[in-house]
């Protein structure tokens, strides 16, 4: 059964567990502090688990402690963040939540979870690697828009609900949706009614990273799926590849994330899948800061008129594996998205670039 149906059954049943229309995350966990200080990020563990302790209840309080979490950072572990940490913190996108998530918190109502998601997500990317990033950004898509609610993958109702699958940045380009409705379909029956659509597309983006090797983190669980979507907000919320550096820094920043620890960090997601030629266009044909060869090269592929979804991968070396060749590249100015190459461009995120671009470790541990 399509997601969209069943949530649009789901509406009708106000006692559903799995319905939350706050759409809310957050996190009071111990086992992601105890996570995170096995890996050996002292400082967070101590921030994290202050926040535990206090159950602070707004989520942009708790935004304002992890940005100081960062501004010790280097003072207590390794700098620059790593890549994990961000996927993770982006996880807990939610506004103005009250909802206490955990990583056991199917334990018991739905042990097998895990291991069902990790199964599905092992054959997609095995008979489609670029699925594993198409995942991970149907991920972002949905926490970026009213929180990690799984709003984005709502069908239209007619005129009822108009559905975020349709924006913009989504439209013939959002890809997946059938990947998480096999899982759905397979949870569903070994739990019926139990675990909702937002944890799974979450444990699906952890997954996709790990299988294309980059490196897994541990997911607090508990998100309620939306009652309904916002198409509008999709549109004006989601960036665009033509966008410059200071209107990405103000769209990260309206999520309360940085542009140093946040925006660079999670843009080196680029790092895996495939770009359409309009994406990528206007920047082959008409920016300077490209690499000359790298230019011509596409513009060979990719003529001025016409092929607007041919695909082209963005990192041109290791599409497939989750890895630093982004940031190496953006320095190199061989680079698809104008959007990306904002990131080192003479600007505040350069010398960020460069750190990664020196250090897979400190990205992708
Ligand atoms: C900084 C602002 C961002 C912009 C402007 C942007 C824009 C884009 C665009 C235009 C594409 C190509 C889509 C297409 O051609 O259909 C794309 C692909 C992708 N994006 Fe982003 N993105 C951004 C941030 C992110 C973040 C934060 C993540 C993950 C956390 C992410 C993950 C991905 C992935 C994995 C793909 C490849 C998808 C596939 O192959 O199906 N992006 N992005």
């Amino acid at each position: 059964m399509e997601v969209g149906l069943l949530f649009r059954n789901d509406i009708t049943n106000l006692e559903d567990p799995r319905i939350d229309p706050l759409g809310m995350c957050g996190t009071e966990s111990g086992d992601i502090v105890t996570d995170l200080y096995e890996r050996g990020y002292h400082c967070s563990f101590l921030l994290l688990q202050q926040y535990a302790q206090a159950r602070i209840s707004s989520f942009q309080a708790f935004l304002v402690d992890i940005r100081v979490s960062f501004l010790q950072w280097p003072l207590f572990a390794s700098w620059p963040p790593p890549l994990f940490f961000s996927l993770f913190l982006l996880s807990l996108i939610a506004w103005g939540g009250h909802a206490q998530l955990s990583p056991t918190f199917y334990a018991t109502t739905c042990p097998n979870l895990a291991t069902i998601v990790r199964h599905v997500m092992s054959q997609t990317v095995n008979n489609e690697p670029r699925m594993g990033a198409s995942i991970l950004r149907l991920f972002f898509h949905d926490c970026f828009v009213t929180g990690c609610d799984a709003s984005v993958l709502l069908d239209d109702v007619g005129s009822s609900l108009v559905g975020e699958k349709t924006a913009v940045a989504n439209n013939n380009s959002a890809r997946g949706f059938e990947v998480i409705d096999t899982i759905k379909t397979q949870v569903e029956a070994s739990c019926n009614g139990t675990v909702s659509c937002a944890d799974i597309l979450a444990l699906a983006a952890r997954d996709a990273v790990f299988l294309l090797r980059g490196q897994s983190w541990t997911v607090p669980l508990g998100r309620r799926d939306a009652r309904t979507a916002n198409k509008s907000a999709a549109e004006s919320q989601l960036p665009g590849p033509d966008f410059n550096l200071s209107t990405l820094i103000s769209m990260f920043a309206a999520k309360g994330l940085s542009a140093r620890d946040m925006m660079t960090v999670l843009s080196g997601s680029h790092s895996i899948g495939q770009a359409q030629c309009t994406t990528f266009r206007n920047r082959i044909y008409h920016d300077a800061n490209i690499d000359a060869t790298f230019a011509a090269t596409r513009r060979a592929n990719f003529p001025t008129t016409g092929g607007n979804s041919s695909l082209a991968p963005l990192d041109i070396q290791t599409a497939n594996q989750f890895d630093n060749n982004y940031f190496q590249n953006l320095i190199a100015q061989r680079w698809l998205l104008h959007s990306d190459q904002e990131l080192f461009n003479n600007g505040s995120q350069d010398a960020l670039v460069r750190s990664y671009s020196q250090n897979n470790g400190a990205f992708c541990l």
